[in-house]
């Protein structure tokens, strides 16, 4: 330390010699001295070991009185802490300078309040202050705090915190979900469409009635009285119950009341979106056609938190179970076929049957475990999760972001490789030709008419169960290979000829497949060849011709 130091004797006589005027004789002529500045008298120790706990006043403890070297220095008391040492520096200082790094900034005072300084951290107090050893009075009047400051610490962390309590948030709300549709207990999922109430109708009665108005919401209906059996299917973004649907009592029916079996397809909340874009699908009146599953009503389940779409129950479940259970006769083949033809082409229709103007969809997720086989054995379509409205209001950036959807297996060459024309509707439309014929195949490979059949396997059977889009794409594209249809086959001309109709959907180049309604007709057709000329071998019906 360069200051100069001087003993408190020094400094009162000092202060006597300079601060107190000389007593003067009455009437004296002497000048009046000028105004003289003492340098600031201040507790000087350099650093002590120190018991000050930071609170309250604490002593500085320091027994050096010292007159400061220059003019403008001031009175300065240091306190810090070092693990368990706690120190206090008493120091003159002059305030223009910086001290400890930092500039001293309540120098004016008369008391030194301790107080911390930003650059200095949490461990160290400072005050400073003009009169005489006014810095022994060390004034603590904020506790310290034990780490960093609070805000501090708050601050860097709260990006974590949110994080945190959406992680925490996110798997509470999962699990509530988990145990709504294991209980049905109260739902915690925002309402959507609509408030209080719960319905659109289609027709309940099952009448086959076409209102342009089966779209509209019914805000005063009552949710339909509805006991869920078991579940019958699951899908990507909901599962499928029988369930029946009771009717009013009437005075013939039993104790429990008659009732109407119906599926109810059901949603976690959420999955929203999905139900919410099949219920505009199902919701359009003119989409409803023999071969394509009767919609009833979609319910949204405030209390389950659940959104629901309840539509016919078909007992004899979809295809592909069907398949893998039952051989199909070739009249059966010829109205399944025929029938799944039908719901396509209808569904791609810009009319209705009865010339109706119609807005055409893409199916875009065709396959057997997506249709229906009915009671009569004619199908019908279902999962109308990822179709599509090819209304020309939809831009090309709209029909671009619909994406690569589908079951890879069952993806045309042209969707496994996102090569869809998307300025023309129709493309969607060839894709699902593709996955049709697929389904076509499917069919005839269970029909007795080819001769010996085999264990049922799906298209592409060797794949793995769930095969990816890269091992479609060496299949489908790079070995342009198809599911296999033996010559032995065609030993049957119907066979033969729905072949052909197959092997002229699956095309690579989508524009040369068939349309689903030329695929229609040409199994329409069929009908008109009677039993003896189908069942004769190809080569003798050539005779013939
Ligand atoms: N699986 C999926 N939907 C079904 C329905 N409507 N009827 C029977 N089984 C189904």
């Amino acid at each position: 330390m360069e200051q100069l130091r001087f003993s408190l004797s020094w400094c009162v006589t000092v202060a006597i010699l300079f601060s107190v005027p000389p007593p003067s004789a009455p009437g004296a002529n002497i000048p009046t001295p000028l105004p003289f500045k003492l340098n600031a008298l201040c507790k000087f120790c350099d650093v002590l070991p120190s018991s000050c706990n930071a609170t309250g006043i604490c002593s500085s403890e320091c027994d050096i009185t010292s007159i400061c070297a220059y003019r403008d220095e001031v009175c300065v008391s240091v306190w810090h802490i070092d693990g368990e040492n706690r120190t206090v520096e008493t120091v003159c200082h002059d305030p223009s300078l910086p001290f400890h790094g930092v500039m001293l900034d309540d120098y004016n005072n008369t008391d030194c309040l301790m107080k911390q300084y930003k650059g200095l951290g949490p461990d160290y107090y400072m005050c400073s202050c003009k009169e005489e050893e006014c810095n022994d009075k060390l004034i603590f009047t904020a506790p310290r705090p034990k780490g960093p400051e609070i805000p501090i610490i708050l601050i860097s962390l709260l990006p974590l915190l949110i994080l945190a309590v959406l992680i925490i948030s996110f798997l509470y709300f999962r699990l509530q979900h988990q145990q709504h549709l294991k209980t049905g207990a109260k739902s915690m999922c925002p309402s959507h469409d609509f408030c209080d109430t719960h319905a659109i109708m289609n027709d309940v009665d099952h009448h086959e009635s076409s209102s342009a108005h089966a779209n509209s919401l019914n805000h005063n209906m009552e949710l339909l009285p509805i006991q869920l059996d078991g579940v019958v299917g699951k899908g990507r973004f909901a599962e499928v119950y029988r369930a029946r649907l009771k009717q009013k009592p009437t005075s013939a029916s039993g104790a429990n009341g008659p009732f109407q079996t119906v599926a109810v397809k059901i949603f976690p909340c959420e999955e929203y979106a999905s139900w919410n874009s099949e219920k505009e699908i199902f919701s359009d009146a003119e989409l409803r056609h023999e071969n394509v599953l009767h919609f009833l009503t979609a319910e949204q389940r405030r209390a389950e938190g659940q959104y629901w779409l309840i539509t016919a129950y078909h007992d004899k479940g979809n295809l592909q179970e069907y398949l893998r259970n039952h051989l199909l006769s070739w009249e059966q083949l010829h109205k399944l076929g025929g029938s799944l033809a039908r719901g396509v082409a209808h569904l791609h229709s810009e009319r209705t049957p009865c010339g109706r103007p119609k807005v055409a969809i893409a199916h875009r997720d065709l396959k057997s475990s997506n249709v229906l086989v009915k009671d009569d054995l004619t199908c019908c379509l279902c999962d109308f999760g990822l179709s599509l409205r090819l209304d020309s209001s939809m831009s090309i950036d709209e029909l671009a972001n619909s994406g690569q959807v589908g079951t890879a297996r069952y993806m045309a060459p042209e969707v496994l490789e996102s090569r869809i024309n998307l300025e023309n509707i129709e493309s969607f439309k060839q894709t699902d030709v593709y996955s049709m014929a697929l389904v076509l195949w499917e069919m005839t490979s269970r029909c007795t008419a080819i001769g010996e059949v085999k264990e049922y396997e799906l298209p592409f059977g060797k794949l793995r169960e769930h095969p990816c889009v890269d091992s479609m794409k060496d299949s489908v594209i790079r070995d342009r290979e198809r599911p296999e249809i033996p010559s032995s086959w065609f030993k049957h001309l119907g066979i033969k000829l729905m072949c052909a109709t197959i092997d002229e959907s699956w095309d690579q180049d989508p524009e040369a497949r068939l349309t689903a309604h030329c695929v229609l007709e040409r199994l329409n057709a069929l009908q008109d060849l009677d039993h003896k000329q189908l069942s004769q071998s190809p080569e003798q019906k050539v005779q013939n011709v």
